[in-house]
């Protein structure tokens, strides 16, 4: 397969930590105002995967930059879970640009940047050296699958992968050295993106570019997709706090809450399947965003 590459720049941000800069779109991969603390404070707390022990299972769609990876690895690793994280890019950054960008991030994240970078390698394997082509490039989703025979593509040569598979086939997969961390890279829109979670997210985070840009990820069929792959103690975080995209949650079966947002942004919005997972937040009205939805959808 041959990836459709961001021009993308590095730019620093008001906390002191590095993000991305789209060329084409004019858009920034994390908010200016603070890279890192966007990402913790969204995405890590909002879904309050700290308080969880054992394995945490993480959908993510849009792994850019993968600040959020990064962070859950390190975070995860720190409180002693292993993690199962997928996520889903359909236009994945260059695995250069990414060991540039990881540079700069604090000593205890930096090693995950191997596993980041071997992923979206993987999503362009014409970008790899020969001799690390190996054949398990294209692993399945194989964790909650019965038959490896059925899903494993490890019998495929990787060049062999790259030509001949459907993209919304292939699965770029990294795991750590411990095997405590793994990381499944979808290089495909989250529609085609066949993802085997049968008991859910514990965190889904919802971080692609805003509407105006990525329009096809802010309506309520996204959502509706999301609220299948979401573990019922699951929570789902996204920056947002605009009014049509709490009605697109609504619609599509969520209970809402919200919390303050981090510099720069008054408010998130964190949903659920039911309100009672979301109870150290402030609850939001179900009927009045379902009376938006009805007005907009
Ligand atoms: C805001 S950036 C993600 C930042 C990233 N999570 C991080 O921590 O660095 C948005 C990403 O979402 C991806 N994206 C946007 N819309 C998408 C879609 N419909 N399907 C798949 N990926 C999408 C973009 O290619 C981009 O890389």
């Amino acid at each position: 397969m041959k990836t459709k590459r961001p021009l993308v720049g590095l730019v620093e941000t008001g906390d002191g930590s590095w993000s991305l800069y789209h060329e084409e779109l004019g858009v920034h991969y994390r908010s200016q105002h603070g890279a890192f603390t966007e990402s913790r404070h969204v995405f890590l707390e909002g879904c309050r995967l700290a308080s969880r022990g054992g394995v945490w299972r993480v959908l993510e769609l849009g792994f850019g930059g993968g600040i959020n990876f990064l962070h859950t690895a390190a975070m995860a690793r720190a409180c002693g879970a292993s993690l199962e994280y997928r996520t889903i890019d359909w236009a994945p950054v260059a695995p250069a640009i990414l060991q540039a960008l990881h540079q700069h991030a604090p000593p205890e994240m930096r090693p995950f940047s191997a596993l980041a970078q071997e992923v979206t390698a993987q999503a362009d394997p014409s970008e790899l050296p020969a001799h690390t082509r190996s054949p398990q490039t294209y692993a399945s989703d194989t964790t909650t699958q019965a038959d490896p025979l059925q899903t494993h593509h490890s019998d495929l040569s990787t060049d062999h992968a790259a030509t001949q598979a459907d993209p919304s086939d292939l699965i770029a997969y990294a795991e750590s050295p411990q095997g405590d961390i793994r990381l499944w890279l979808y290089p495909t829109p989250w529609q085609n993106a066949a993802i085997p979670l049968p008991s859910g997210a514990h965190a889904i985070y919802h971080d692609p570019f805003g509407p105006r840009v990525n329009p096809e990820a802010w309506g309520a069929d996204c959502f509706a997709w999301m609220r299948q792959h979401i573990a019922d103690d699951g929570i789902l975080a996204t920056y947002s706090a605009a009014s049509h995209v709490r009605a697109a949650l609504v619609a599509a079966g969520f209970a809402l809450a919200t919390t303050a947002g981090p510099v720069g942004k008054r408010e998130i919005t964190l949903a659920a399947v039911d309100h009672s997972v979301l109870s150290m937040y402030t609850l939001l009205s179900t009927e009045r965003y379902r009376q938006k939805a009805l007005a907009l959808f």
